[in-house]
């Protein structure tokens, strides 16, 4: 049992076997099932589009007049996926042996089962899954609950922002499948204690000393204010941070979901683990304002991706040798990777 001092002061890291050990990456991930993940945004859904995230179930979205449910994937046969890409189809077809689900997930046919005795029953549908929305964006789980408490500091902050009117842009899509542990890819999110040592370009629009973080329950936000005149938003009165110069709202959600928001949109990261030192990287972006796209701390993302892989694969190797075991906390610095540590261990 690892603990974390909750006294950042006294804390010690992570140890290293939580980025190396295969046993305690898979104890760590096997409960993902219990957390709310990003599905998808309304605006780019199909009739029926397989999910990509970290929950290990293969999970299909469809709509059918306008409501959209979240589906298992696995034919009710013999388990073969039922759909492997986006499509458009009014049914799904097995593409094993043929048999025909409706897009809520109801069983319809089957050839050569005429013989077959109490059947079909409800155990030849494919299962629902909870599925959540907030402003357009889509989330499913296998057993999470509460969803108000999952978004609420999202919806505190950013909540007046026009998400659900939102456009995906598919040229701001991206996947990467980086050589290190997913937890090192999120501590590095979390601390902006790095962005003068490794983004010299994002350094030279973010104000460093005014940078802040803040602890939530299941997340952190980090706000990134702008220097003088760079990009900021145009808050409404009222808003907690009306009159500051706002670059960036930084979400991290646990486990791997982060929500950057930026003047001209959304760019959403999921981090998706695949084994112990493997983890995909999916960038999805969402334009509101295209105005402001190109400019600011959400100008090059691509650039920023790239430094921060350097740094998150190097720490891997690092984390790995014999020589290390684990660090120390800058209290003013880190307090986003000791609080995301100690919901790690708890
Ligand atoms: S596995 Fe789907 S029809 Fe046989
Ligand atoms: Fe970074």
């Amino acid at each position: 049992m690892t603990i974390i001092d909750p006294d950042i002061r006294k804390a010690e890291t992570l140890p290293s076997r939580f980025y190396t050990d295969l046993e305690t990456f898979n104890s760590i991930i096997s409960s993902f099932g219990e957390n709310w993940h990003f599905a998808s945004h309304r605006n780019q859904l199909s009739a029926a589009q397989p999910i990509d995230n970290s929950l290990r179930e293969p999970m299909l979205l469809t709509q059918v007049d306008g409501e959209i449910h979240c589906i298992s994937n696995v034919c009710t046969h013999r388990g073969m996926l039922v759909c492997t890409e986006e499509s458009d189809a009014k049914r799904l077809q097995c593409p094993y042996h043929g048999r025909i689900f409706s897009l809520d997930g109801q069983f319809r046919s089957m050839p050569e089962f005429d013989q077959v005795e109490n059947f079909p029953t409800p155990d030849d549908d494919l299962r629902n899954f909870p599925l959540s929305e907030w402003k357009g964006l889509l989330f499913n789980t296998i057993s999470a609950t509460d969803f108000e408490s999952f978004i609420s500091a999202v919806e505190e902050r950013v909540g007046w922002l026009p998400v659900a009117d939102f456009t995906p842009d598919l040229s701001r899509h991206r996947e990467y499948t980086i050589d290190s542990n997913w937890a090192l890819y999120v501590d590095n999110y979390l601390e902006g204690f790095h962005i003068p040592f490794v983004h010299g370009d994002l350094h030279d629009v973010l104000d460093y000393d005014a940078y802040s973080t803040e602890l939530f329950d299941g997340g952190v936000l980090q706000i990134g204010i702008a220097n003088e005149g760079e990009p900021s938003f145009d808050l409404p009165e009222g808003h907690p941070d009306y009159g500051q110069n706002i670059a960036a709202y930084y979400f991290w959600l646990y486990p791997g979901l982060m929500l950057n928001f930026y003047p001209w949109g959304l760019s959403i990261n999921l981090v998706i683990p695949e084994t112990a030192d493997k983890t995909r990287i999916v960038y999805h972006g969402f334009v509101g304002d295209a105005s402001m796209l190109g400019q600011g701390a959400g100008g090059d993302l691509d650039k920023v991706e790239a430094e921060d892989q350097f740094i998150v694969e190097g720490c891997q190797k690092g984390v790995s040798s014999v020589a290390y075991e684990r660090g120390r906390y800058s209290p003013t610095k880190e307090a986003g990777v000791h609080h995301f540590h100690r919901i790690l261990t708890q």
